[in-house]
């Protein structure tokens, strides 16, 4: 159900690289909304060939770009402002990985050359994007900025290694440019700190069927799906948040309040067996 919440605005997704991914979602409900936009993802991604199909669908075009790559970025505000026909009212930075996590290197062994490309591409791309929107001027008055990031920013889950530290960097750049856009030109940056998803991205985790079972249990309304954070985006998009700047918005069912659960203590109590390594030796947490 469309409520034209975003009609007339113009806009630039990140990020979407098949149907499962939140960007993807994003860009569909951002048209449907009336919203035109452009989309952008590497070029390694594009030639994987999914996302022209969207394009075709949202009638859209695609602009290659690196988010490591200034140069890139500074090409997909320039091209989008053209195509659009004016400034951009919103920018979804959906993009995330590490090097770190796909090699299986766990957090005491890390590799600091992956390290670096976890942050540039997780987290630094964020203020290269910001950064070069502000030097073109590319953004309308009260425009909005927003990126999806992890509550393994702010408390421990295990297996999201290297991740957890890119998106506390993440969310930290959101506050420090918010601060500055919001002040110079009335422009919103926030965070949405999302429900697991199963998406490509989120697959690399280590255990992510378990933790995505977990947070559902955990969750009073359970797990938030890519299509519920879709609308989600939506609403930051929208005139409706013009005073909301800075924050790290939560959408996990309730999931960063709980402590304990019904659902998830009924689960434990089946199974109360002490975790052990091969020494036999407990492992707590
Ligand atoms: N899936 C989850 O459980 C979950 C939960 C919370 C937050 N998030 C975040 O949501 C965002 C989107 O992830 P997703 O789950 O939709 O997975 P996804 O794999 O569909 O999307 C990740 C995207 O990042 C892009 N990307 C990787 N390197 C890039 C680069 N150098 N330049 C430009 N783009 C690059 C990929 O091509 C891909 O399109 C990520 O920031 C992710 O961390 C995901």
């Amino acid at each position: 159900m469309s409520y034209d919440l975003l009609k007339g605005k113009r806009g630039i997704i990140f990020g979407a690289l098949n149907e499962q991914s939140i960007a993807w979602k994003v860009a569909e409900r951002a048209v449907e909304e009336g919203a035109t936009i452009t989309l952008s993802n590497t070029p390694m991604a594009l030639r994987m060939g999914e996302l022209d199909k969207l394009a075709d669908k949202l009638r859209c075009q695609v602009i290659p770009a690196d988010a490591t790559s200034v140069d890139d970025l500074t090409n997909v505000f320039q091209q989008s402002v053209e195509i659009l026909g004016g400034k951009i009212d919103f920018v979804l930075h959906s993009i995330g990985m590490s090097p770190n996590v796909r090699k299986k290197r766990t957090y005491d062994d890390l590799d600091y050359g992956m390290l670096d490309k976890t942050l540039d591409i997780s987290a630094i791309s964020f203020h290269k994007m910001i950064q070069a929107a502000k030097k073109l001027n590319a953004i309308a008055d009260y425009g909005s900025i927003v990126a999806l990031t992890y509550v393994a920013s702010q408390r421990t889950f295990y297996g999201y290694n290297d991740m957890a530290d890119a998106k506390a960097l993440l969310e930290s750049i959101a506050r420090s440019f918010g601060y500055i856009y919001g002040r110079e030109r009335n422009v919103r940056v926030n965070t949405i700190s999302q429900s697991p998803t199963m998406t490509t991205a989120g697959s690399g985790v280590k255990g992510m069927d378990k933790l995505f079972d977990f947070a559902d249990r955990m969750s009073p309304l359970g797990n938030a799906s890519a299509a519920e954070c879709a609308d989600y985006c939506i609403t930051l998009f929208s005139d409706l948040t013009r005073k909301v700047t800075m924050q790290n918005l939560f959408h996990d069912g309730g999931f960063s309040s709980v402590g304990m659960s019904l659902r998830a203590m009924a689960t434990y109590e089946k199974g109360l067996d002490e975790y052990m390594d091969e020494d036999g030796n407990v492992i707590y947490g």
